[in-house]
């Protein structure tokens, strides 16, 4: 794995103490996006929340995002930990539009499968062992893997695979999609899906991350010879500098392939893009959109933050007990968090149907900015029920 600078945690004692974060607290926090959840139940059952709210509310969309699935999954979490079949009842629900999407191909040019079939089927699976959900989310499997690009190694991220615009193009969002390939391995034994991620996320170390530890938003390869080609941002500042977001999807992801491979430098590399990332949060550690900004008036994006406390946890959870990040990690999740659940929360705007305030869906395309954003939403239901019960992961 090439040279990565570990910049460690620069100020001094900032992640030595957890925060007065309670479990009450935390609990509280979860009972309010339960009557969230409630709130919208009849709403979102043949349609799902936008990606992206407006004055942070989120409107009726079908099933073509990236994001259907991060609603789905909150009704998953919300079943698991409350036991109420209303909540599988309204999951259930919508897996025929899951599988609708899968057999008429319809949106499916994309990488993202992993997020949209992870969450709604895999997890339907795990919880329930319904049959159907894990054969739609093999087919969804099937389809991620046709993106992959042998010679470059690496999963395409968008569009179709001869679009010159988009040939070769892998994003650091990937590494999240990345699950359903494993998975899809354990359960079929058909080795092809891991190796597809196994080389996936090691292009990723490799390209995507910066020598600084920093990461480029998307990387082209050269489809036909695998030679790296350069690094451009679609959702960050600019192509050199650090999309807080994409950092976020790193934090969590690498960890997340660690889990299926068991390789360490998966979870060395994760503490150093961690590091960068916590060496660059405001003093209410919730961060700007993209990490080149550290004060200042521009916005800051909670679902970056929601996405990071969720890969801390994870990282922390494969420490040793004896390594000291694992106490620092677990510090700064619930430091992240606490400020999410006490400034960022829409408890104070009753019009909204959103859960965190603040979040950006892009910032260049001026869409979303300052909204709640709806995988916001999920990682911040995710983040608390990691802190309160003993869960297993959906990915
Ligand atoms: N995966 C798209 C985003 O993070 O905006």
């Amino acid at each position: 794995m090439k040279q990565v600078i570990d910049e460690g945690i620069l100020a001094a004692g900032r992640y030595d103490h957890a925060p007065q974060l309670t479990k009450e607290r935390c609990e509280e926090a979860l009972s309010f996006i339960l009557d969230q959840i409630d709130r919208n139940l009849e709403t979102f059952i043949d349609t799902f929340p936008s990606e992206a709210s407006s004055g942070n509310v989120y409107r009726q969309v079908g099933n073509t995002e990236w994001t259907p699935a991060f609603w789905t999954g909150m009704l998953w979490l919300a079943y698991e930990t409350t036991g109420n079949e209303k909540y599988r009842q309204a999951a259930e629900k919508q897996l025929p539009s899951y599988k609708q999407r899968i057999e008429e191909r319809r949106y499916t040019n994309t990488h993202d499968l992993g997020f949209l079939y992870t969450l709604s089927c895999v997890s339907a699976y795990k919880l329930t062992g319904n049959e159907d959900a894990k054969q739609i989310a093999l087919d969804a499997a099937e389809l991620l893997y046709i993106r992959y690009l042998d010679k470059a190694g690496i999963i395409q991220a968008w569009g179709n695979l001869d679009d010159p615009r988009q040939r070769g193009r892998m994003i650091i969002d990937c590494l999240m999609n990345l699950p359903l390939l494993y998975w899809a391995s354990e359960v079929s034994g058909d080795r092809k899906f891991y190796d597809a991620a196994h080389s996936h996320v090691h292009m990723s170390a490799k390209y995507l991350i910066r020598e600084d530890a920093s990461s480029y938003h998307t990387y082209y390869m050269d489809a036909e010879t695998g030679a790296p080609k350069y690094g451009k941002t679609a959702q960050g500042y600019s192509d050199d500098s650090c999309w807080s977001r994409g950092q976020a999807w790193g934090i969590y992801g690498f960890p997340l392939s660690y889990r299926y491979t068991g390789e360490t430098e998966l979870l060395e590399l994760t503490t150093k893009i961690a590091n960068y990332f916590l060496n660059r949060l405001p003093e209410d550690f919730v961060c700007y959109w993209d990490l080149i900004f550290t004060e200042g008036t521009e916005e800051r994006d909670s679902s970056a933050a929601s996405i990071a406390v969720c890969g801390l946890l994870e990282a922390a959870a494969h420490f040793p007990l004896t390594e000291p990040l694992k106490r620092k990690y677990e510090n700064a999740a619930l430091s992240i968090l606490e400020s999410l659940i006490e400034n960022y929360m829409t408890k104070d705007v009753p019009e909204s149907n959103g859960i965190l305030l603040h979040a950006v869906y892009s910032k260049p395309g001026n869409n979303g900015v300052d909204e709640c954003c709806i995988w916001g939403d999920y990682y911040m239901h995710e983040a608390l029920v990691r802190v309160t019960k003993d869960w297993k992961p959906y990915w």
